[in-house]
C-alpha cells in the first residue's frame, strides 16, 4: 500500500535522530505497519552541518513553515523546539493544511495545548506527542489508552533528565552545579536554554500535560507551583544522604479535596522509595488509577535515541492507522477548566 510521508522541521539532536531512525529501521517500520514509512522533507538552519545522517535524498526546506504548507507529505515531526515563533507556525500550519502533526515539543502544548488539540480534532488530523514526556516512556499511550478505563488519583515522578543527572553526578562525585550542567549540555539532554531544566520549567510543562491527560482537564501551565534545583548544593545532597534520603527534582500531579494540585519541586525522598534509585538521566512515572492501583515506569527522559524512540512510535501509529482522534484523552472541546490550587490551602 501507500507509503506514509514524513517531513522533519528541526535537525537538532532530537531530528536527526529521528530522521536516522526511521531510515534505519525502515523494513521492521514497514512491516510493523503495513506499509512503508518514508521520510520526504526536511527542514533546518544550515544545510551544511554533518548530522551524520543522510539528507541527499530529501528535499530541503530553509523555512520550516513554507515546508510545513508546501512538503509532500502526510505527517509534519515538529522537532524545533519552544512554545512561540517558528515551532507555533509550524504545527498550525501543517494543522489547517490537513497533515498529522507528531511533535516533541512539550512547552508548545503546555502553553497552547487546548487550541491546538481543537484545532486538529476540527480537521480530523492527529496530533500527538509522545516524545515531550520523558522520552523512553511511553507515558503518554500509557495514560490515554494503557489505563484509560481508570479514575486517575495521581501522577508524580522525575521528569527532566537534566536535572536528575545534576543531582546524581552531584551526589557521586561532590562536583558544582555549573560544571555537571555543562556536562548535561554536551550530552544533548539540556533544554537549548537550560534555565528551563534548571528552574523546574521544563518538568513544569510535562506535568501539566500529564495532569491534563489523568483528569481530563484543559493543560494550564499557570496553575502549576515551580521550584527549581539551582539553589542545592553538593553538601545539601550529603546531607540528605546522611539521614537516609536521595534529593530528587519530582513533578507531583494529584485530586485532592479542593481541586487538582500540580507542583514541581526538590523532595526529599527516603532511600527506600521506587524513585529513589532512579538515576542519571532516566526518568520514572508513578500513576495511581482506582482500579489498576499503583503503577511504575522508568526509562530514560531524554537524549537523541529515547526522544526520536517515541517519535518514531507516533509516526508508526499513524501510518497503521490506530493514532487517538482525541489529544488529551477527551473530545477537546470537553476538556474542564482547572480550578485555582495554591501550596497555602
Ligand atoms: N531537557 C529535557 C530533560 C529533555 O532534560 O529532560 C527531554 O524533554
Amino acid at each position: 500500500s501507500d507509503p506514509l510521508k514524513v517531513a522533519v522541521a528541526g535537525l537538532g539532536t532530537v531530528g536527526a535522530a529521528t530522521v536516522r531512525l526511521l531510515q534505519e529501521q525502515a523494513d521492521l517500520i514497514a512491516l510493523r505497519c503495513g506499509r512503508p514509512v518514508v521520510v520526504t522533507a526536511v527542514s533546518a538552519r544550515s544545510r551544511d552541518k554533518d548530522r551524520g545522517v543522510d539528507l541527499s535524498a530529501l528535499t530541503w526546506y530553509d523555512d520550516p513553515v513554507v515546508m510545513a504548507r508546501d512538503a509532500d507529505a502526510d505527517v509534519v515531526c515538529e522537532l524545533i523546539g519552544g512554545s512561540e515563533g517558528a515551532a507555533k507556525e509550524v504545527v498550525e500550519t501543517a494543522i489547517a493544511r490537513g497533515c498529522h502533526v507528531v511533535t516533541a515539543n512539550k512547552a508548545l502544548l503546555s502553553n497552547h495545548g487546548p487550541a491546538l488539540a481543537a484545532a486538529a480534532e476540527a480537521k480530523g488530523v492527529v496530533l500527538a506527542y509522545e516524545a515531550a514526556v520523558a522520552g523512553g516512556i511511553p507515558v503518554i499511550k500509557t495514560l490515554r489508552e494503557g489505563l484509560a478505563g481508570n479514575h486517575i488519583k495521581s501522577v508524580c515522578g522525575i521528569l527532566n533528565g537534566t536535572c536528575n543527572y545534576i543531582l546524581t553526578v552531584m551526589r557521586a562525585t561532590g562536583r558544582d552545579f555549573a560544571d555537571v550542567l555543562a556536562d548535561a549540555q554536551a550530552l544533548g539532554y539540556a533544554e537549548a536554554d537550560p534555565t528551563f531544566d534548571v528552574e523546574g520549567i521544563d518538568a513544569a510543562h510535562k506535568l501539566s500535560i500529564l495532569a491534563s491527560l489523568a483528569f481530563g482537564t484543559k493543560v494550564d501551565l499557570s496553575k502549576v507551583h515551580i521550584e527549581g534545583i539551582r539553589h542545592i548544593s553538593a553538601v545539601d545532597i550529603q546531607f540528605a544522604e546522611e539521614l537516609g534520603y536521595r534529593i530528587k527534582l519530582l513533578g507531583i500531579a494529584r485530586q485532592t479535596d479542593h481541586g487538582i494540585e500540580q507542583r514541581v519541586h526538590p523532595c526529599m525522598v527516603p532511600v527506600t522509595a521506587p524513585v529513589a534509585t532512579v538515576d542519571d538521566v532516566f526518568n520514572a512515572v508513578v500513576i495511581e488509577g482506582d482500579f489498576v492501583g499503583r503503577s511504575v515506569a522508568v526509562g530514560r527522559g531524554a537524549g537523541a535515541g529515547p526522544t526520536a524512540s517515541a517519535v518514531a512510535a507516533d509516526v508508526l501509529d499513524i501510518a497503521a492507522g490506530r493514532a487517538s482522534a482525541f489529544t488529551f484523552g477527551v473530545p477537546a472541546g470537553q476538556l474542564a477548566e482547572l480550578s485555582d490550587w495554591s501550596m497555602e490551602q
